[in-house]
């Protein structure tokens, strides 16, 4: 009988770990997962893949680890000899990196380095893939417009400083000890298990709460950052593809499309049916919306940082050349999805309530 395989996702818990997981498991793969020890519960995106320790066969099993911590890593991956790791683990939020630059780097360059080493020091070389979540914020100052593999990078802030470590390090394991690494070149992607703080959840969540006469207004940083948004379900079959392959590449995964942060803002409101007018420009913009006496959106230059990535564009040709990738998101799908059930969850809160 053919064994399943037996994948190690750290960052489980995260947006992109709870859609890789599903997929796996839809597979037939054996999902473990690291989980970090918190005061509160933090596993709210996986709850209902949770399977009960003492129940036979488990296909969905959960660690305790942190991706600072050598010894844990190390012995987590000698302990489930793992087929596949996938490196989800990271402090992600990019206006925080300027605020806890050391731990960023601690988790986010320094984090890929102690799975790649332990991979070569248990020797599971031949046995072990690894995947590692790049991203666009690599790129920064763009140097080319679209972005592809190819393009040159320039972080622009302490977490794409570490994404870049990441990067190389995963392409210098792979070249010096010939461990299957490859990395994935992501661009944002989002659903309605973003976390709060990033900007479409934080659009949505706000303006579906004024909608129902819960919050009155919603302050934003920069309007006119442009980036290039897709669902994160799309991505993380990218992700499992890139492993599957006869060899270990570097793949940039994106829609090839672009919106500013303002024109997201005014898909959302013509998704929630909300007649939208702007006034003034910049720092001052302020949006209006009919039947509502006070402005709905403002801007707030605590949200700016304290340098930008003004514009973010892929070009992913190679992943839908190499790996048959397909998008299935659009942004106007993506909104809906994210409106609809961001309304839902607020509608249950108040019944509850
Ligand atoms: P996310 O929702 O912020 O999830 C991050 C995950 O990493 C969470 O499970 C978090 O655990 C875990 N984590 C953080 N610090 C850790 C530590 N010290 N030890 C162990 N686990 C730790 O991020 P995401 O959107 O799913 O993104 C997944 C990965 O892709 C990240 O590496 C991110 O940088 C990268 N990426 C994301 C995008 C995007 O647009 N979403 C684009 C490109 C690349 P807790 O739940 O305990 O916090
Ligand atoms: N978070 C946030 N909050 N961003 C805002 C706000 C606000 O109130 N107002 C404007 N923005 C702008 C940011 O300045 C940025 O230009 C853009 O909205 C997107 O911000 P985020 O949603 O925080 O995402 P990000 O692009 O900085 O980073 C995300 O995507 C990367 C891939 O390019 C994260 O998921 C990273 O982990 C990921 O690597």
């Amino acid at each position: 009988m053919k064994r399943n395989k037996k994948a190690l996702i750290f960052g489980i818990t995260g947006q992109d770990g709870s859609y890789l997981s599903e997929l796996l498991l839809k597979k037939n793969y054996v999902v473990h997962g690291v989980i970090r020890r918190s005061s509160s519960f933090n596993t709210s995106r996986i709850n209902h893949l949770y399977q009960d320790p003492h129940i036979n066969n488990r296909k969905f099993i959960l660690h305790y680890g942190d991706i600072t911590d050598s010894i844990s890593v190390s012995s987590i991956i000698k302990k489930i000899l793992p087929d596949e790791i996938y490196n989800l683990a990271a402090q992600s939020h990019v206006a925080v990196s300027f605020e806890v630059p050391e731990y960023t780097a601690n988790a986010d360059a320094i984090g890929s380095l102690r799975i790649l080493e332990a991979i070569r020091f248990h020797n599971l070389q031949n046995k072990t893939k690894f995947y590692q979540a790049g991203t666009s914020e690599m790129y920064g100052k763009v140097i080319e417009v679209p972005q592809k593999e190819t393009t040159p990078f320039y972080p622009r802030s302490p977490y794409g400083v570490a994404k870049v470590y990441a990067h190389w390090i995963t392409i210098n394991y792979r070249e010096a000890y010939d461990i299957f690494a490859c990395n994935g070149i992501l661009f944002n992607h989002e659903s309605s298990r973003r976390g709060g703080t990033f900007v479409t959840k934080k659009i949505v969540n706000a303006l579906c709460k004024i909608k129902l006469d819960l919050q009155k207004t919603l302050y934003l940083g920069n309007l006119e950052a442009k980036r290039d948004w897709g669902h994160a379900k799309d991505y993380v079959v990218a992700m499992w593809k890139m492993m599957q392959q006869k060899k270990p590449k570097d793949y940039v995964i994106a829609t090839g499309k672009q919106y500013t942060v303002k024109q997201f803002v005014n898909l959302v409101l013509k998704e929630l049916k909300m007649e939208y007018s702007w006034k003034g420009t910049g720092i001052n913009s302020k949006c209006f919306v009919k039947g509502f006496k006070n402005k709905i959106v403002s801007v707030d230059k605590n949200y700016f940082r304290p340098l930008e990535v003004d514009t973010l564009l892929g070009n992913s040709s190679k992943a839908k050349r190499e790996l048959k990738w397909k998008i299935n998101y659009n942004i106007k799908s993506l909104i809906k999805e994210m409106v609809s059930e961001e309304l839902s969850s607020l509608k249950n809160d108040k019944k509850i309530r």
